[in-house]
């Protein structure tokens, strides 16, 4: 709790906002990606999906996959309240749909797809771009069935099963990926293991995007342990999440915090 307060506390010190961005392609980025605001016809959409959800109050069973909710265990939930406690944002999602339209990405991975609300999101990118998501609990890969079938979302892959077991196995297999969404088991050591496997199949120009960098402290060490690896050339903390860009067009290494829309 402690370590949370003063997490904040040194993030909103150390956030930029524009004006503290020197590089051009980040600047570039941070106009286009983080600060536009632009409503794109598929949100509205799916943010029907979302509202639904959070009205369901049907049960659903809850497997225990990852590192666990802090709103504790229970072998079963209500929609609604799964839906609460682990859907992104609408501004996460846009984001993430804005940055996948800027950099051109067009085969995307997401390990954790839990109501398949971020799922949709990434493959309402484009009709033409692969999505290919992981998620463990068969409950909920089967209710993303049932609402693709409203949706329609042909460019959408799902494969269910334990991350630790399917992602090696989907990588053995030479995918080619450019964006990775890593958003479930939010364990310091997996999601480095997560990381460095995906450094296996991402293209030299990819994007990672790690979801809840600030969770827990184990999530924080991660977090400040990919940002140095070799491969990556720039990160940006949007606190929610983080950016990791790979791409050798950020010569300089740049790390920064920055102030997302939300809160400016
Ligand atoms: C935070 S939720 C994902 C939220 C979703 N990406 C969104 O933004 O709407 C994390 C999901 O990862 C799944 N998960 C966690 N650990 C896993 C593992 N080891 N293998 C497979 N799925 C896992 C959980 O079942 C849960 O549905």
């Amino acid at each position: 709790m402690l370590n949370r307060a003063f997490d904040i506390v040194w993030f909103t010190l150390t956030a930029t906002n524009q004006h503290g961005i020197h590089s051009p392609s980040l600047f570039q980025l941070y106009e286009h990606v983080i600060r536009d605001d632009r409503k794109f016809h598929a949100f509205e959409k799916l943010e029907v999906y979302r509202n639904q959800l959070l009205r369901n109050s049907e049960k659903i069973d809850i497997l225990e996959l990852g590192a666990g909710s802090s709103y504790g265990s229970a072998s079963s939930k209500q929609i609604k309240e799964v839906a609460s406690q682990q859907l992104s944002s609408p501004y996460q999602l846009r984001v993430l749909f804005r940055l996948i339209e800027w950099v051109e990405a067009e085969n995307i991975v997401e390990l954790g797809a839990s109501l398949g609300l971020s799922s949709f999101y990434l493959a309402a990118t484009s009709t033409k771009n692969t999505v290919t998501s992981f998620e463990g609990n068969p409950h909920f890969v089967k209710l993303i069935k049932l609402q693709n079938l409203r949706l329609g979302f042909e460019n959408l892959h799902l494969i269910e099963g334990n991350f630790d077991k399917t992602y090696p196995e989907f990588i053995q297999s030479g995918p080619k990926v450019d964006f990775i969404f890593i958003d479930g088991n939010h364990r310091e050591q997996a999601t480095i293991d997560y990381f460095l496997q995906s450094l296996k199949i991402i293209d030299e120009d990819g994007i990672i995007v790690l979801d809840d960098i600030h969770w827990s402290l184990g999530m924080q060490k991660a977090w400040k342990k990919i940002k140095a690896h070799e491969r990556v050339n720039a990160s940006i903390d949007l606190y929610m999440m983080g950016i990791i860009f790979l791409s050798p067009e950020y010569k300089e290494k740049r790390h920064l915090n920055i102030r997302p829309r939300i809160w400016t």
